[in-house]
């Protein structure tokens, strides 16, 4: 490659020591041209810092720097020396610079300006050179990471569970199917339905919403295990809240009660808020300043209260609240907003699911704290929750943060034979599709439980974007699977 090895821009200003010789490679964001001299700032993704070059009209050909605009990829090689302008503190003196690839200005549709979020959207492809893009893209490997380094550090074994399954973990039917059969002329039965035993696996399949009821086939032999994987649900829920294709970790703990489950889940956000700040504080700092900027557009009523490094500290500073959902209705029904009927969904009765207004209400107004919700009626959860003595509750837990709503669900799971039988026949479950589920329960059952948390709702969490879809690369959401 001409010019040699490259250094990271990050490496370069970290390690500051000038008059060395450097080769950088990347991306150029602006470049400022005078009749003396020409300045370009460069960025390679390792930071969210740009470098500054500095092109003499002597060294580097004027035929060259007409080639050099926005978007342009650069290689230069040139000497690290100390800058006398304001704002960066190292500047590269260029020798040579080599055009990779031009960008046209007339064309490239990133300026040195603000872009919208909803307009990077349509630019997927592109949004990766922004600051706010790259700045996500650094914290989402940083969490991905400290996930595994929080279980790995615990002694839990990360699992494979299965992408493609013939199951419907959480009941709710909203699968989107697997099927090599052709659309306008499926095999029908003799009743006139589609008859999948003439498709790729013999039964209709679809993708996975959870990958929990296989993890806890490994649980109950492994005892303490966790999946991150892709998940897939075709609920048509066209919010900030929701994909259509997300990334879900779900630890499974064999000998684990619901009050363990909640001890774990505590510990496992509060440790990944404490890994950002570790580990990501630049790049926290550059969203910080960005919501404050975007909070200056808001009226005073609707701003936060808290900047996203006071939030993200807040978070490690007390115990979550843990209350039961009966609590929870009675707060809920005495508040406010219901008497007011300023809730879109009131709430009257005991046995109604929260939504997310409820959610944010008990975290935002009410404690101003995370909560934890426990006991929810057993009509609103899965089959698998363990079933409360008093015939109407279930041992779940969801995890509600401020501006999200629930961040995790989880559960003890019922470890009784005869009662999960009786309730996957109550919910109309074919038994015969969970017969290898049911068998754990006839040899060697122990109790446990474990927990779902959504991972791009953590990132929303952690980076203070209002909308999943850009806190992962390429969202997948209704009538929306561009890229
Ligand atoms: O509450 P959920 O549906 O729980 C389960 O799937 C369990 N099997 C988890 C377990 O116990 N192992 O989903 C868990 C979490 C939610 O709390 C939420 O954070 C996230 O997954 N989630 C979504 N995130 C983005 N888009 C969606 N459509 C989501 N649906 C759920
Ligand atoms: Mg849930």
């Amino acid at each position: 490659m001409l010019h040699g090895k490259r250094k990271k821009i990050q490496e370069i200003l970290q390690s500051g020591g000038v008059d060395k010789e450097v080769v950088v490679k990347g991306w150029v964001r602006t470049i400022r041209q005078s009749k003396n001299v020409a300045f370009i700032t460069m960025n390679d993704g390792s930071t969210i810092r740009n470098i500054q070059i500095v092109a003499e009209p002597g060294v580097i050909s004027q035929d060259v720097l007409a080639r050099i605009h926005t978007g342009a990829s650069l290689s230069v090689k040139g000497k690290l020396v100390e800058s006398p302008g304001t704002g960066q503190k190292v500047e590269i003196s260029a020798a040579d610079i080599i055009v990779l690839g031009e960008a046209d200005p007339e064309k490239y549709p990133l300026q040195p300006k603000k872009h919208s979020l909803e307009f990077l959207r349509e630019k997927a492809h592109l949004r990766f050179r922004t600051n706010t893009f790259s700045a996500i893209t650094r914290i989402r490997h940083a969490m991905i990471f400290g996930i595994h380094k929080f279980f790995n550090d615990k002694g839990f074994y990360n699992i494979h569970t299965p992408i493609i399954t013939a199951s419907d973990a959480e009941g709710a039917g909203e699968l989107f199917r697997v099927s090599i059969l052709d659309p306008k002329n499926p095999p029908l039965t003799e009743d006139g339905d589609v008859d999948y035993k003439n498709d790729f696996f013999g039964k209709q399949t679809n993708l996975t919403v959870s990958g929990q009821l296989e993890a806890e086939l490994a649980a109950l032999a492994m005892s303490e295990v966790y999946t991150f994987g892709p998940t897939f649900r075709a609920e048509n829920s066209n919010t900030t809240r929701h994909l259509a294709e997300f990334w879900m970790i779900e630890p499974e703990m064999a000998f684990y009660d619901i009050n363990d489950d909640m001890d774990l889940a505590e510990e496992m956000l509060k440790y990944l808020v404490k890994y950002a700040l570790d580990h990501c504080m630049e790049d926290l700092e550059f969203l910080d300043k960005r919501l404050k900027d975007e909070e200056k557009s808001k009226k005073q009523e609707e701003r936060s209260p808290m900047g996203l490094i006071e939030k993200l500290e807040f978070i490690l500073a007390g115990d979550f609240v843990r209350i039961t959902y009966t609590e929870a209705i009675q707060v809920l029904r005495n508040s406010r907003p219901n008497k007011k009927k300023k809730f879109q969904f009131l709430i009257e009765e005991w046995g109604t699911d929260l939504q997310s207004e409820h959610e944010r209400y008990l975290v935002e107004k009410h404690y101003k704290k995370p909560v934890i919700i426990v006991d929810y009626p057993k009509q609103i959860k899965a089959f698998y929750m363990k079933q409360n003595d008093d015939g109407k509750t279930v041992r779940a837990m969801d995890v509600l943060f401020p501006q999200i709503g629930e961040i995790i669900g989880g559960s003890q799971r019922e470890e009784d034979f005869d009662k999960l039988r009786q309730r996957i026949l109550e919910m109309d479950i074919p038994e015969d599709s969970l017969w290898w589920y049911l068998e754990t329960r006839i040899f060697g059952t122990v109790p446990h439980s474990g927990f779902g948390l959504g991972f791009e709702r953590m990132m929303l969490f952690i980076t203070g974007m209002g909308n999943i879809r850009d806190v992962i690369p390429f969202p997948r959401a209704p009538q929306s699977a561009e890229f």
